[in-house]
């Protein structure tokens, strides 16, 4: 792989748990379950080949539509996985963030995610950053309240210091996962210049050797940002 080109910034929308279980006479949430397993997989990967940021779409701000159990269910894994991957962030070098409104949690859910942010502070690897309760118009609404509340004038950088992505990279790459070809409110401001890249595979089946061909088709292309 060539690292002119490679991309810094990977954002995921993890798509296709419900499917995947429904196709093997699951329930929904043997689905997330199995799709917490790839995060770790594709996590460690990220790490390794050296991406600086893997944001990963897990939670939006329309999914509390989904029935309660489902959504009970979602709140629990959350917080089970955050606690199993302390270890694994420690080993890999790997700093844990959140973006999205934490507010709407479970005082012990949001209690865990600082946990592990704090542990995590000092690690100079890869930042996973988990979208929880994200939904970018809501991100880009709290963006202009905090820009009035700080007094700042109106530009791009102040902007970007009110987002919940204050500080990370733009998005290079953004892959979704499933066959859906659509954004579901996903960083509507950070993909202003992402490549994106849609795949019909399943999140619970989404491999790192699939993720190793993606790149390889980013290195190909040739992004202009408006020039020639
Ligand atoms: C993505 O898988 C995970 C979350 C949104 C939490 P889905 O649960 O949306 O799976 P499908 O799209 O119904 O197959
Ligand atoms: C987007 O998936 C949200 C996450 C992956 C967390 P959805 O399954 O909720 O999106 P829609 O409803 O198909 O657009
Ligand atoms: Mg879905």
């Amino acid at each position: 792989m060539s690292e002119s080109n490679f991309p810094k910034h990977i954002a995921i929308i993890m798509d296709g748990n419900g499917r995947w279980a429904k196709e093997r006479g699951l329930k929904r949430t043997a689905g997330h379950e199995e799709g917490a397993k790839v995060v770790r997989n594709i996590t460690i990967h990220c790490a390794k080949l050296g991406v600086k940021y893997l944001t990963l779409y897990a939670f939006s701000t329309e999914n509390w539509s989904r029935p309660k159990l489902e959504v009970e269910y979602l709140m629990k894994l959350l917080e089970k996985y955050l606690k199993n991957e302390l270890e694994t962030f420690l080993k890999n070098n790997i700093r844990f963030k959140a973006i999205g409104d934490l507010s709407k949690f479970s005082k012990s859910l949001q209690n865990t995610i600082k946990e592990i942010g704090e542990k995590t502070a000092n690690n100079s690897g890869l930042t996973q950053v988990l979208a929880l309760n994200y939904g970018s118009k809501d991100e880009i609404l709290r963006a202009i309240r905090k820009l009035n509340e700080r007094n700042l004038e109106v530009n791009e950088k102040n902007f970007e210091s009110c987002l919940d992505t204050a500080g990370f990279s733009e998005v290079d790459l953004l892959i979704r996962t499933s066959g859906e070809i659509r954004l579901s409110n996903y960083l509507l401001w950070q993909n202003a210049y992402a490549e994106m890249f849609f795949t019909s595979t399943l999140w619970p089946d989404f491999s790192t050797n699939e993720l190793d061909y993606i790149i390889d088709d980013f290195n190909k292309r040739q992004r202009r940002f408006g020039g020639v």
